[in-house]
Order: C-alpha cells, then structure tokens, then sequence
C-alpha cells in the first residue's frame, strides 16, 4: 500500500486553432478525422494540482474543485474518466483530489477544455509517477479533448490526424516557439451565454448529415500545407487568408448538417465586417471562429491597439482581450 500521498502541479495555456479540427474518426479514442494548427495563447490558461491520496481505493470516488468550488457531476465524471486513464497506466488504484482553476475570463467564449485537460494531463500522469514525453503528453491530453492535445506546446503546434487505430500516432507538435513570431490574437467577446451544441455533438452531427463534411475534411491537408509555409516565412497575409477560409469552411459544414448548426450571431457578422474594413484600411487582419459566436482576430503585435478599438467600438461587442503566443503545458512546484 502507498503510505505517502503523491502530488504534482501543472499550468497550461489555451490555443485557438487557424486550420480548424472539425470531425472525429474515432469516438472513443478522439481521434480526429483530419489534423489541425493552432497558437497557444499567453496568459489565458488553467492551473491544476492532483494528489493521488495514500491509502484510498480508487473507487471511493475523486473529488474535483473548479474555480474554487467543487466541480458539478459532469465536470467531475469527465475529470475522473480522464484520471482513469492515468491510473491505469500507472498501475495505480488510489482516488484523487484535482484541484483547478482557470484565468481565463468567465464566459470570455475561449475553450478552457483545451488548457483544463493540457494541465491535467500533465499534473495527473506526473503524480502518478509517469515520466511522459511531450507526443505521450499530446496523446494523452488528446483523449480529455482533441484541441487539449496542441495546448501540451507553445507557439504555433501542428496536431495530426495520425493513421494508426490505437491513436500514438494522433498527436501534436511544436512548429515554430512563441518568440519566434510576434503576432497577436484579439478576442471580440459577442455573447455572455453558454454555447448551444457541444463541439462532439456538433462534429458527430456534421459528419452523420452535413453533404459538404467530405469537402470539408479534403480540404484540411492542403490548408496544413499552406499554413506551415505561410509560418515558416513569417507571411502574415498568407496564414490569415489560410486562417479565414479554414474557419468558413468548417462553419459551412456544420451550417449544412440536419438539423443545421449555427454559431454565430449578430454581432459575429459585424465583427467579421470589421475585420474586412480594416483591411480596406490596410490593416492585415484576420478573423477565426470557434464553436460560438466570438470573433478572434490575428494581427501583427503593432497593430494590435488598432485592431482592439475597431473590435470594442464595434456595435454589440461586449469586451476584447489580447493575447500573445504562449508556451506550452509545464510542471510548476
Ligand atoms: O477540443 P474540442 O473537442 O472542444 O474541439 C474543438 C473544436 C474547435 O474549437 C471548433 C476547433 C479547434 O480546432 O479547436
């Protein structure tokens, strides 16, 4: 029996992604359909710390506070599921205490899944005692949610369909580190509400009945393509116009599942507009979307205060944020 309890901490930043990940091939596994590239953003991210008590029995249940109140049952079941994973792995049966919190801002609409299960991933199987590489890491991030897997590095990350049926191969990579670049990322805060339909819903629902899903997922390796040489020579202009059509696409897919899935609202379109204006303007800026109606747009460090007022004086936008690329998921004491 272990006598002494095992813990670790870890801190993780979320990603937006700018080839987007929109369609599973395997559910149990997450396994996406095709890969995907995304900028871990500085600053907006989650803490979490894991103490694997001594002398328990994993069956006596773990107990998981978030934001410093304990976790409602399908956060927890999902925490737990994730840990299962972990212990397995580990040999170990001994119920945890999870205790995390995010700084991202409430409701600021950015996927605190992807940061959340990053940083789990890396406090849990350190706690437990497994020395992961950052493709083990990547893997095992991936199966608490697809996009946690890029959040394990910082800067631009590559994530990869993969081909294999036990999914080692479905991981992410670091493709350029967050000095390297020094671009940002506004956020348009459009909405105060809770997303409509779940990203896995969503995507089951797309690929089930959407007739435009196969173009869509053809459509995702030429973009990687393009993106990766757009990155390596630092064009801007090439990696938004990459950026913006991959987010149009996946929203036309998911637009044309039955029933259809719309996330945006009002206020997505005229942030889009603005967007557009300020590139008449000569402003390189350029807009992705996630599975709401939020406006995030990719710009050069220096036009960043220019890009923020458009978005913030534009009519319904409740609040920006700026972001700088981030680094990856790491282990703090
Ligand atoms: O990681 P998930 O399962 O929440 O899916 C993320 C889906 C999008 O955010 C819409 C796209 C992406 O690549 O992050």
């Amino acid at each position: 029996m272990t006598t002494t309890d095992r813990s670790a901490r870890a801190v993780a930043c979320t990603n937006i992604a700018l080839v987007k990940y929109w369609g599973k091939r395997d559910a149990a596994l997450n396994l996406p359909a095709a890969g995907s590239l995304s900028l871990t953003l500085a600053g907006l991210g989650t803490e979490t710390s894991v103490r694997f008590v001594a002398g328990s029995a994993a069956r006596d249940g773990d107990r998981v506070t978030l934001d410093g109140r304990p976790a409602d049952d399908r956060a927890a079941r999902r925490a737990s599921r994730f840990l299962d994973l972990v212990r397995a792995r580990a040999g170990l049966d001994l119920a945890a205490e999870i205790v995390t919190s995010n700084n991202i801002p409430t409701a600021a609409g950015l996927a605190s899944s992807a940061s959340g299960f990053a940083a789990l991933a890396v406090a849990a199987s350190a706690a437990a005692g497994l020395a992961l590489d950052g493709a083990q890491l990547s893997e095992l991030a991936r199966r608490g949610s697809g996009s946690a897997a890029r959040s394990i590095f910082g800067g631009f990350v590559e994530m990869a369909a993969g081909e294999r049926a036990d999914g080692v191969d479905a991981v992410a990579h670091s493709i350029l580190p967050p000095q390297a670049w020094d671009v940002r990322l506004v956020v348009a805060i459009a909405t105060e509400a809770a997303k409509a339909i779940g990203s896995t819903d969503a995507m089951e629902r797309t690929a089930r009945t959407s007739p435009y899903y196969a173009s869509w997922i053809a459509s995702v390796a030429p973009d990687l393509a393009e993106a990766r040489a757009a990155i390596a020579a630092r064009d801007l202009e090439r990696l938004g116009a990459v950026a913006e059509r991959s987010c149009l696409r996946m929203h036309a897919s998911a637009l044309a599942a039955d029933p259809g899935i719309l996330y945006w609202n009002p206020i997505t379109v005229r942030a889009i507009e603005t967007v557009r204006e300020l590139r008449r303007d000569g402003t390189a800026a350029f807009f992705t979307i996630d599975a709401g109606p939020h406006v995030k747009v990719l710009c050069a460090a220096a036009d960043a205060p220019r890009v923020q007022g458009a978005l913030a004086t534009t009519p319904g936008v409740l609040r920006t944020l700026v972001a700088a690329p981030g680094p990856g998921a790491t282990r703090t004491e």
